[in-house]
């Protein structure tokens, strides 16, 4: 099978996607019909034509305006179970999704709103869609570890059905070091550890989510190809890399696709995934971004295979689900 731009379609994994981040303009200014929300810009040609950023932040301010019309639990039911059936056309079979819980609670939306909107779809996941999924809270680390380690501390309490945690938002000046007890308190707590770095942050901050927080997996990660060291490093352990090329150029991380690390990171024998970060933002699905790799770089199938596979392998599904994507 072939996506209408030609790359095949292999069944993988997705390792680095913010539901939040799959809010489709149709779907936001339906939302906010329904909840009586009136935006900013009311329109979908005028709410699209705002979707041009020019870094990490110039996003996020965006992303979390939008976040006003999730209201309901049904509002973050429709939004995963969207997410989900594009996720499924795109060949994804298994996805660990992030969610913001301070992000709702600081808009006054319960943390049980939140939490049994997604994962009330999430548990039927495999039965409608196909795709086995895992549920990772991931903390706003322009937010005080105190705020993270409070709003752990509720998840955990109501027995919330996440298998682990991350760390996203504002990256540069909000370095690793400030979350070293919350990422002691989730593994304290048998969660897996994953955290955003080296995505405008500098290699330093890929070292110390290493070494200081534990993290098991590193989303994006690409600026570590500015440190050979720090490229050995992961190189050797096979530490997972959740890269998303479209997500990257929108964010201008990079000045073009072409000028992207991710051919370097690949011929230095690291473990990288592609995903598709916050799709509706940024051009779409994984799908999208496979499609734009094999158009820009003129990936083989045995490239492709291999990125697949990784996605499979970094995952935190169960060794008997990974065999059988594999
Ligand atoms: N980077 C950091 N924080 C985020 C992102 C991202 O790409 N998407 C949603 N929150
Ligand atoms: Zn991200």
């Amino acid at each position: 099978m072939e996506t209408p731009d030609g790359a095949p379609i292999l069944p993988k994994a997705e390792l680095h996607l913010h539901i939040e981040g799959t809010l489709e303009p149709e779907l936001i200014l339906e939302l906010a019909a329904r909840n009586g929300k009136v935006l900013p810009h009311p329109t979908l040609a005028g709410l699209r034509a705002q979707y041009q950023f020019t870094d990490l932040q110039s996003f996020l301010d965006l992303y979390y305006a939008n976040m006003a019309v999730l209201v309901t639990e049904a509002d973050f039911a429709d939004m995963t179970r969207a997410y989900l059936g594009r996720a499924r056309e795109a060949g994804v079979r298994h996805a660990e999704v992030m969610f913001d819980p301070q992000a709702h609670l600081a808009r006054g939306i319960p943390l049980t709103t939140a939490v049994a909107g997604i994962s009330s779809v999430l548990a039927d996941s495999f039965d409608e869609f196909g795709i086995t999924t895992g549920l990772i809270a991931a903390f706003l680390r322009d937010r005080p570890e105190d705020d993270a380690l409070d709003v752990l501390g509720q998840l955990l309490a109501m027995d919330a059905p996440i298998i682990g945690i991350g760390l996203d938002s504002a990256e540069v000046g909000n370095p690793p070091s400030k979350f070293i007890r919350l990422f002691d308190r989730a593994r304290d707590a048998g969660l897996r550890l994953v955290a955003h770095a080296g995505e405008e942050g500098p290699p330093s901050y890929v070292w110390d989510t290493l070494d200081l927080l534990g993290a098991e997996r590193i989303d994006h990660g690409i600026r570590c190809v500015e440190d050979s060291r720090l490229v050995e490093r992961l190189a050797t352990g096979q530490v997972p890399l959740t890269v998303c090329p479209l997500s990257n150029v929108r964010l201008r991380a990079v000045d073009t696709l072409a000028a992207h690390p991710l051919p370097q990171m690949l011929a230095s024998g690291l473990n990288v995934s592609i995903n598709s970060d916050d799709p509706a933002y940024f051009g779409g699905y994984a799908g999208a971004n496979f499609a734009a790799l094999v158009d820009e770089f003129g990936f083989d199938a045995d490239t492709l295979e291999r990125l697949a596979g990784n996605s499979i392998r970094s995952s935190f599904a169960r060794d008997a689900r990974k065999e059988e994507l594999l």
